[in-house]
């Protein structure tokens, strides 16, 4: 029998990537407060995700996730978060055409702050720094002062995720989403990019169908689901204190959530079955996400599944498949055979981002191709086992950064010194986002068309 759960129970377990707090009174002082402050979501919006993703464990609609490796406190205005809403909108758009299924919209936004790191030290020339871990923790200017962990930061990525959150809710909510507005800036987007002749095809087809929605008189005015989108929050649960403090019981059904985020995910460095972060996971009742990299073993990843859904409930679990271009499809089939085997009932998602990092010129970077080439692999495994490919989850902003290469404005090593802004990984700018989102959506709609050619013999 499991043995009793409470919101600090992972206290008593093994832990890895834990900060260096100097004042352990400043930190239990701090977790205090932040225990006292409002939820920054609800019990009832994490059970409505759950219930999304249900669907898309079922087969039944398609999830997109992505936002920054790490979000920081020096980039937090409304421009930010507006232009990655609207690279993400415009993805998820395509990625609904393409799949032909709903897609459930969740952000690594509101809160993803805390980043695992591989080394505990950073090396500059003959110095060594504690690393940075997310402005959540400690600060990323290379000085020892910078370094040192501090419980306030805490409270400041409290109060930023609840702002963030805010203008989200306003943007979902209140007229900016449109659908219509989407379709523009999608259009835009087409017009402008040096491969618009391939994506026009698309595009046609979702103006088409807008056309005709419209001609049978279902408009904005008349329609809340054209005007309004569901849209959901998610990060990685790594600094468990932070976490704990924001556990809350649910009044109305009685169970514990965590109020941090809608969906909360295991990172591949923390996922030991008798480790910390799993131990705080099980017991509270939000969909969470496991990232599974090569070394996931298919017995490991069972064991994982029954700690964290003993209930084979649809929609409780996410798995997050990082493998890299070239492993992938030596580590998937393994893993959807094992968990097919048992009849587990999971999300299939393919984070083509952490698997596939190389340096160059100094530079932590990522080529598109061997982005695409990921998820590629990811959608054809699933259709040779059988199963449903259920999302993707990518690091992305709204800015036309330079950190990833290629895509089609073909991005060099050269150019990765002009604008590379990220705190942590490297990721996909607008363009690169939604150039992905309209290859997979092609990939999609033909696969699609294949299946209904035969349908209709
Ligand atoms: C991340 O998603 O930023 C991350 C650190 O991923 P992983 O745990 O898969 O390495
Ligand atoms: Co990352």
């Amino acid at each position: 029998m499991a043995q009793t759960w409470t919101p600090d129970s992972w206290r008593n377990k093994p832990i890895q990537q834990v900060p260096d707090y100097p004042d352990q009174a400043v930190l239990k002082a701090t977790e205090d407060r932040l225990a006292t402050f409002p939820p920054l979501v609800f019990a009832g919006e994490a059970r409505r995700l759950k219930s999304a993703l249900a669907s898309v464990a079922n087969g039944d609609s398609f999830l997109l996730q992505g936002g920054d490796c790490a979000e920081s406190f020096a980039e937090h205005g409304a421009d930010n978060i507006r232009d990655f809403f609207r690279a993400f909108l415009q993805m998820a758009v395509v990625l609904t055409f393409g799949a032909q299924l709903p897609v459930v919209k969740v952000g690594r936004i509101a809160g993803q702050f805390a980043k695992p790191r591989s080394s505990n030290i950073e090396k500059q020339g003959d110095v060594e720094l504690p690393s940075y871990r997310g402005d959540i923790i400690n600060g990323i200017e290379f000085t020892p002062e910078a370094r040192i962990p501090s419980p306030e930061r805490q409270i400041m990525a409290y109060r930023q995720s609840a702002a963030t959150l805010n203008l989200l809710r306003a943007f979902a909510m209140g007229g900016y989403a449109n659908l219509e507005n989407v379709h523009q800036w999608m259009l835009g987007f087409v017009k402008d990019s040096p491969q618009a002749e391939r994506y026009r095809k698309l595009a046609d087809r979702i103006s088409e169908t807008m056309e005709f929605m419209r001609a049978i008189g279902i408009t904005s005015e008349n329609n809340h689901s054209l005007r309004e989108t569901d849209f959901f929050t998610s990060h990685e649960a790594l600094l468990l204190g932070y976490e704990q403090a924001l556990t809350r019981v649910d009044s109305t059904s009685g169970d514990w959530y965590a109020t941090s985020g809608h969906m909360i995910w295991i990172g591949d460095r923390t996922r030991q079955p008798d480790h910390a972060h799993v131990e705080f996971c099980r017991g509270i009742k939000n969909p969470i996400g496991l990232k599974c990299g090569p070394s996931m073993t298919a017995d490991g990843l069972i064991e994982l599944i029954d700690i964290l859904n003993p209930a084979n409930e649809a929609g409780r679990l996410t798995l997050i498949c990082r493998f890299g271009h070239d492993k992938v499809a030596d580590n998937l089939p393994r893993l959807i055979r094992a968990v097919e085997k048992e009849g587990r009932k999971v999300v299939w998602s393919c984070d083509p981002m952490h698997g596939n990092t190389i340096t160059l010129n100094g530079y932590k970077t990522r080529p598109f191709e061997r982005v695409l080439s990921e998820v590629e692999s990811f959608f054809q495994i699933h259709r040779s086992e059988g199963t449903h490919p259920g999302g993707v989850h990518f690091e992305m902003t709204g800015k036309n950064v330079t950190e990833c290469t290629g895509g089609a404005r073909a991005l060099t090593g050269d150019d990765l010194a002009d604008r590379y802004h990220t705190h942590c990984d490297p990721r996909l700018n607008a363009d690169q986002a939604l150039e992905l989102a309209f290859l997979l959506a092609e990939r999609m709609k033909e696969a699609h068309d294949e299946k209904r050619m035969v349908v209709n013999g």
